[in-house]
């Protein structure tokens, strides 16, 4: 039955809705292998045998969003942080001097001024440091239009804003009345507008999500046209309203790896030239988590570049992994897994989606 999904895959025609559902739906190891591999053929082919570097450096975890299933979230008791300016751009200058090529600035979500202008200012400093070498995407959720194009204009040239689930029922549900699915896509339509090239993703395995959810999801992110996607499996944070939702979630754990995988097989099958991230949720399923996540299709990782002294105060979920490796080590370790797949990174490259410049011509 399945030799069928496999003849479409190897065909290359136009994967329909039913076809990505199937996808999801292979569990057979040797099913899931043949999915893998068909996924790692179109990543060869598009954008070789290597991985692209983006040093993450998480600079607030003050937010105003309250989402049910962040650690970080606004209802949250714990330590608040923020780095200062010389903090972001040294963190930053680590990156350039490692030959990381790209650094992704990452926090919760704020709106007031100082904040906005901390970020304008650090991305503009970095530019002006790395005499223009590094690649700078932001991650700090929903903005006026007016920010994003301050940070734009100041040298940032990627932003990405998970979308979080495609479906504004189950969107939702994640979230408190407040917070809304519409003005997150009006965002990421800004986004592009301005001329970013834009990321979005979703959570994988969520309370109350369905299959046809997340083939809702992959069509989403072709609609969207989207240049870059990071999507994780979902992992309970203690202490979140959504915890509830997921008593078992300790036993649920492969399922959860085997579901991120899946969906970043069919995404690469689906969009082929875009970016995908393997992302550190998978690392916290499964210490190779981020490996298998390469050989299911994706080509980017986000090694965390955050100072030790601030990383466990960033825990979207439980057991975020590498809270204690420092950037030297993490970068030791990563160059070390990235090779036991037989693959290289991609050294000094902004690594940018072959999708945007084509989206561009
Ligand atoms: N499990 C997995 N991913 C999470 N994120 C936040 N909380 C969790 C969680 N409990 C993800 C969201 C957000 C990104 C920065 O982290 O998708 O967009
Ligand atoms: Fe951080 Fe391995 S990736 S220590």
């Amino acid at each position: 039955m399945t030799d069928e999904l496999f003849d479409k895959i190897k065909s290359e025609k136009p994967l329909t809705a039913p076809d990505l559902r199937k996808i999801l739906e292979l569990e057979s190891p040797e099913d899931l292998d043949r999915l893998f591999k068909a996924a790692y053929a179109v990543k060869e082919r598009v954008t070789g045998r290597k991985v692209f570097l983006r040093g993450l450096i998480e600079v607030s975890n003050i937010c105003k969003k309250d989402c049910y299933y962040c650690g970080i979230r606004k209802s949250s008791h714990m330590e608040r942080f923020q780095l200062s300016l010389k903090e972001i751009v040294d963190a930053a200058m680590w990156a350039d001097a490692h030959h990381y090529g790209s650094i992704v600035i990452q926090g919760g979500e704020r709106d007031d001024e100082p904040f906005i202008k901390l970020i304008e200012d650090a991305v503009r400093e970095i530019k002006e440091k790395s005499a223009g070498r590094l690649g700078i995407t932001l991650s700090m959720g929903e903005q006026m239009p007016a920010v994003y194009r301050r940070w734009f204009d100041a040298g940032a040239h990627r932003y990405l804003l998970r979308i979080e689930s495609s479906n504004p029922e189950l969107y939702r549900k994640l979230h408190p009345p407040d917070h809304s699915h519409a003005a997150r896509l009006k965002c990421l339509e800004t986004l592009k507008a301005i001329g970013y090239q834009v990321g979005t993703g979703v959570m994988i395995g969520l309370p109350f999500q369905t299959i046809d959810d997340l083939v809702g999801d992959l069509l989403f992110f072709q609609k969207m046209d989207v240049d870059m996607i990071g999507m994780g499996p979902y992992l309970v944070s203690r202490d979140t309203p959504l915890a509830k939702e997921m008593p078992d979630f300790e036993t649920l754990k492969a399922q959860q790896l085997k579901l991120g995988l899946k969906m970043i097989a069919a995404a690469r099958l689906l969009l082929k030239n875009v970016n995908i991230a393997a992302t550190t949720a998978l690392q916290a399923l499964d210490p190779r988590g981020r490996e298998q996540g390469l050989l299911a299709g994706a080509n980017v990782i986000m090694p965390n570049l955050t100072a030790v002294q601030y990383r466990s105060s960033y825990q979207l979920y439980d057991n975020k992994p590498c809270l204690d490796e420092n950037s030297e080590q993490c970068r030791f370790c990563l160059e070390r897994r990235v090779q036991s797949i037989g693959e290289s990174i991609a050294w000094d490259e902004w690594g940018d989606s072959r999708h945007f410049a084509a989206r561009k011509k």
